[in-house]
């Protein structure tokens, strides 16, 4: 990223290229390798096979929603430094979102085909939470990371024991988005109200529900 001041144009097509590479373009390139590269894979059962893959459709759905949110927060941020912070988070979950497809391939399935919803309502609602003015914003993904970490510890319940592949993506996904709940708590993040965090885990719920199976 350089430091010229991006214009409107500039933004709205950096974001319809995000939003291009995240929903419709297979996992490329990432800036860092997988966890799982030195990982042998494990001898699953049918069962087994399709239960992780179904837990790591929906870890590549929050990821889908993660890139939306962070492009979204980032589109309408008023801080540079705050700018540029979403910018490095969403380069992060864009490796999760590649190690979660590679995964699912891995594991002989494809991810949700509803990414573009996933894509399209997580990016309004961060835009719209933006619109509120930075420690909103923050506060919102202080809030988010918090949920899913909650929610990946319940996937590394929930796999297969012998998955160590998985495993491995996740724990490193968990660990990142702890930290990037605390980054955004470090740079001013304000408390939710009780309802909007309960809006946000029925809206997480919804979606992880839904692409476990579509
Ligand atoms: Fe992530
Ligand atoms: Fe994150």
């Amino acid at each position: 990223m350089t430091n010229r001041e991006l214009s409107p144009i500039d933004r709205l097509l950096a974001g319809a290229n995000n939003a291009l590479r995240t929903i419709a373009a297979p996992a490329g390139h990432t800036a860092r390798d997988n966890p799982a590269i030195a990982i042998d894979e494990s001898d699953l059962n049918t069962s087994e096979r399709s239960h992780a893959a179904g837990l790591m459709r929906v870890n590549h759905a929050g990821e889908v929603a993660a890139q939306a949110l962070y492009q979204g927060h980032a589109t309408v941020a008023r801080d540079k430094n705050i700018e540029q912070q979403m910018q490095h988070a969403a380069a992060e979950e864009f490796d999760h979102l590649a190690w979660c497809e590679q995964r699912i391939q891995e594991l002989g399935e494809r991810p949700s085909r509803l990414s573009p919803v996933w894509y399209a309502g997580a990016y309004a609602i961060g835009a719209a939470s933006g619109l509120l003015g930075d420690k909103w914003s923050l506060g919102f993904i202080a809030e988010t990371e918090r949920q899913v970490c909650a929610h990946l510890d319940s996937h590394l319940d929930g796999l297969p024991a012998d998955d160590a592949r998985s495993r491995a993506i996740v724990e490193k996904m968990r660990d990142e988005e702890a930290e990037h709940g605390e980054n955004a708590i470090l740079a001013g993040a304000a408390e939710l109200p009780g309802p909007v965090k309960k809006l946000m885990r029925f809206a997480a719920k919804l979606m992880t529900k839904t692409a476990y199976w579509v």
